[in-house]
């Protein structure tokens, strides 16, 4: 037999075999495996199994209106009905039942609905598929004493190349608009893909430093007058190297970094420009999402948690840039929200575009160890200024 569930029920008038039979020709018409109703010392006891609940109020509905206009029926279509309706009722009082193809389901459904197997289930749907099948190694390295908490000058394609392997815990930074390049010729498609390629090559090795778990937050603002979409051809990048994209942050200036009259078409749907107060991070991770690291050394407290996990941050832009003599910094409080929520005290963080060292500051008060890399000379003499200057 079919696995039923059964419910037991009284009836307060006497039910004939004749009706009993009715009650399950009716019953039949339900969907496999059929429910139906036998006798027991007590009463009634109703098998079912999957039910057409729409069907049984119709035929409830047919059964009382027969009821009403037959007058030789000897009361079968009105006992019918009533013991249809008491099984109605019995049925709806179980509260918790699936329904698959408009059928309520009342056997097996709480194995369906406790999702069972749910990890193999989700290996099936498989997660960041573009990430699986990754060779990225398991094994930590540490990262050599000369090259912990300095600031490097060079171009980062070779100072990268000098750091071990699985050595760096947090990569945070914000790539140069261009390498020196200029954007004034005719043929900006192929400086836009030089400019593309040095920047994946760096990313390549910042791949390689990083730790499995470790996360790479690169802050972007794209091209929008090139109509370069920067931060979405960086993360293909990243997804094309097999890093699960861990997610983006709107980093919400409130400010409008563009020209107010410039409308591309004013008024005209012929051409509008797109304006935009925000910039993007975009977070990798490599391997894992799950970062090892030992809870006493997070030191994010739960408030900043709640509100930094909700990823629109509104900050306003560096007002100091002037002061630092960089034209592109980000602001400390966003190296600070990023390094306390993706890293432990004591790990190691690491940009490869430094600029005048927010990153490696931030890093430093923070209790990370760190690496920042530039090329300019003149702005790594302000990095490492900045570690023990008082404009911090
Ligand atoms: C957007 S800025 C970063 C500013 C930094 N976040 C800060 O707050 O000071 C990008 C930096 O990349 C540096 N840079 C450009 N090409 C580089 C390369 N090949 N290697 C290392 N640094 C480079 C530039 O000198 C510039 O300081």
């Amino acid at each position: 037999m079919a696995d039923y569930k059964s419910i037991h029920f009284t009836i307060d008038f006497e039910v004939s075999g004749k009706v009993l039979d009715v009650v399950n020709d009716y019953l039949a018409q339900q969907p496999e495996p059929r429910p139906f109703v036998e006798p027991n010392s007590a009463g009634y006891v109703f098998y079912f199994h999957t039910l057409d609940i729409r069907l049984l109020q119709r035929n409830i509905e047919a059964l009382t209106a027969q009821d009403l206009f037959s007058s030789n029926d000897s009361g079968t279509s009105s006992k019918t009905g009533q013991i249809l309706k008491t099984i109605y009722e019995e049925v709806s009082k179980i509260g918790s039942y699936g329904v698959k193809s408009g059928k309520r389901q009342y056997v097996d459904f709480n194995i369906e609905r406790k999702v069972q197997n749910r990890k193999g289930k989700e290996k099936n749907r498989s997660q960041y598929y573009y990430a699986q099948d990754n060779d990225f190694s398991e094994t930590s390295n540490p990262l050599p004493s000369e090259m912990t908490n300095r600031i490097v000058c060079g171009d980062s394609l070779e100072v990268l190349k000098t750091l071990p392997d699985n050595s760096i815990d947090l990569i945070f930074t914000s790539p140069p608009y261009n390498f020196g390049l200029e954007y004034d010729s005719q043929d900006d498609a192929h400086k836009w893909e030089l400019y593309f390629n040095k920047l994946f090559a760096i990313f390549d090795e910042c791949i390689r430093v990083l730790k499995f778990g470790g996360r790479i937050a690169v802050n972007i603002q794209p091209l929008f007058s090139d109509y370069i979409p920067s931060h979405h051809m960086i993360s293909n990048f990243f997804i094309s190297r097999r890093m699960i994209w861990k997610g983006e942050i709107l980093w919400e200036k409130n400010n409008y970094n563009c020209k107010y009259t410039a409308w591309g078409s004013w008024k005209s749907p012929s051409n509008p420009y797109l304006k935009y107060t925000w910039e993007f991070i975009e977070i990798f991770a490599k391997g894992t999402l799950k970062k090892v690291g030992d809870a006493q050394n997070a030191d994010i407290t739960p408030e900043e948690f709640k509100e930094w996990v909700v990823a629109k941050w509104s900050i306003a832009p560096e007002r100091k840039m002037k002061e630092f003599g960089h034209p592109a910094m980000f602001p400390e409080k966003l190296a600070e929200r990023v390094i306390k929520l993706f890293s432990f005290v004591g790990d190691v963080v690491l940009d490869p575009f430094n600029g005048v060292g927010t990153t490696t500051a931030v890093a430093q008060k923070l209790g990370r160890r760190f690496v920042g890399i530039d090329i300019s000379q003149e702005y790594c003499d302000i990095a490492q200024k900045r570690l023990k200057s008082t404009l911090f």
